[in-house]
């Protein structure tokens, strides 16, 4: 008789090893092997996708292709256009952030339009029901199931034939003839595998709600990003009742697009006018902060920076940033310390995105610049001026793209100046109502974006060693 075999498997990365090691040679996780039972040997190498002869890429049938709206535009927007009939969609997010709201919200719509069913092996059926009434997503064609079993939910399936298949979670379900503990990397990878069989064949969209860790990734099966369709991430302070859906990883569209929420009493809503609700709790003529037009996706945003540059007390004075890329801020202070002479050498900085948002275009630079001159200087940013622009290494700014859609949202959003890299050409008639400066160079663009006139009364002795430039 064979021996029964195990393994060692990482419950972080899904790495496998022959014996038990203390730390995982591939994500380099420390206490993270747990045995597991080796699967049996196969004897057919069945591939997991629905097998068909090779034909001419023209013959191959575009059908599956054509996309149902799930009725919450920001929902679309981050799939790429709507829902696609066969794909698994993983959505990820802290407890607590709104998964299974968003996806209940979601139900309530493709619901009239097929057949969905709604698995959750984290509450009980009257618990979602409750939701569900909340959230008036008690429709006819909803069908709700409290099950974790996947042979049942398979069989739930074929029985039903759902157009849709929500699981909430990925985490809770477990395949009954593996061979190791339910939650462990080889369970979540094995069902996921067979949602995702059940998806190519019958065509039902599966979307999967998965957890995720401390660190930040989806708890222990990151290999399950590799396995779907659709990566989603819903983030948000869960202090502040705005949430963002982020795609990461996307095989029907792009993953710049990002979803805006605000979670209220009747669970989410969508966020019409974006940049209002990213610049509403802007300080009044605060120094150290400038309003940065940057493009997320497709939609162009107005969003604050914050920078408080303040002396330092430590011998290696303390550089911290939320929302923004920690060497990009770096690289600004070296710029404005070098090509401006602002001494920020000893001072302790710190640059803020308001709102939770994290900005990685590099149009955001030149607002960074300014809002740190601007805390350095103690003078604040003119109240009705837009900043957008790339920094470069000599201290010149560089212009960015879709310049004037940033500027039309400046507009929209009632600003009255804009500062950009220049010289650029000409801007449309539609721009007529927006006072363009054009500068060179950061330290053109710092003189164009503070107030002038006298220092403020109250100037801090610690910016006595400032000497004017
Ligand atoms: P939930 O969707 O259960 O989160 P997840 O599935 O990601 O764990 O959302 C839970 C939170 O949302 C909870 O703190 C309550 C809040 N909430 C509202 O504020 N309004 C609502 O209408 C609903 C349904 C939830
Ligand atoms: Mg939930």
């Amino acid at each position: 008789m064979a021996r029964t075999r195990t393994r060692f498997v990482c419950q972080k990365c899904g790495s496998e090893a022959a014996r038990w090691l203390g730390r995982c040679p591939d994500c380099a996780e420390w206490n993270s092997m747990v045995e597991e039972m080796a699967p049996p040997p196969r004897t057919t190498t069945g591939p997991s996708m629905p097998q068909g002869a090779p034909q001419p890429i023209e013959d191959v049938s575009m059908e599956t292709w054509s996309r149902t709206p799930s009725g919450i535009a920001e929902f679309d927007r981050v799939l790429g256009g709507g829902v696609v009939p066969g794909s698994l969609v993983l959505i990820g997010g802290d407890p607590g952030i709104g998964k299974s709201t968003l996806l209940m919200q979601a139900c309530a719509n493709l619901a009239r339009t097929g057949r969905t069913l709604y698995v959750t092996g984290e509450e009980s059926a009257q618990q979602v029901r409750m939701r569900a009434d909340r959230l008036d997503a008690v429709v006819p064609d909803l069908y709700l199931g409290a099950e974790t079993d996947i042979d049942i939910i398979e069989a739930h399936a074929q029985k039903l034939k759902p157009r849709y298949l929500i699981i909430d979670s990925i985490q809770t379900v477990h395949d009954p003839s593996g061979t190791s503990a339910p939650g462990t990397v080889s369970q979540v990878r094995a069902c996921c595998a067979r949602l995702m069989r059940l998806a190519k064949t019958t065509q039902v969209t599966v979307f999967l709600v998965g957890h995720v860790t401390k660190e930040g990734t989806l708890a222990g099966p990151r290999v399950l990003e590799h396995m779907v369709d659709t990566v989603l991430y819903f983030e948000g302070d869960r202090f502040q009742s705005y949430r963002i859906l982020r795609a990461v990883k996307n095989r029907f569209g792009s993953t710049d697009e990002i979803g805006l929420f605000e979670m209220g009493d009747t669970g989410l809503r969508e966020v019409v006018g974006a940049s209002e609700l990213f610049l509403s709790q802007r300080p009044e003529h605060g120094a150290g902060s400038a309003v940065v037009a940057i493009i997320e996706g497709t939609r162009p945003l107005l969003v604050e920076v914050q920078a408080l540059v303040t002396r330092s007390f430590l011998s290696s004075p303390r550089r911290t940033t939320t929302g923004i890329d920690f060497n990009r801020a770096a690289m600004i202070l070296a710029v404005l310390e070098k090509r401006c002479g602002l001494r920020m050498a000893d001072k302790d900085v710190f640059v803020n995105v308001a709102g939770g948002l994290k900005v990685v275009e590099p149009a955001v630079d030149l607002g960074i610049a300014v809002a740190l001159a601007s805390s350095y200087r103690e003078r604040p940013v003119d109240q009705r001026l837009v900043v957008t622009g790339e920094v470069g290494l000599a201290g010149e700014t560089r212009s960015v793209h879709q310049t004037d859609r940033r500027l039309r949202e400046a507009l929209r959003m009632g600003f009255k100046r804009a500062l950009v890299p220049g010289p650029r050409p000409r801007a449309g008639d539609d721009l007529r109502g927006l006072e363009i400066h054009e500068a060179r160079t950061v330290r053109e663009a710092i003189d164009a974006a503070l107030v002038t006139g006298p220092a403020p009364a109250e100037e801090d002795d610690v910016f006595a060693d400032f000497t004017p430039d």
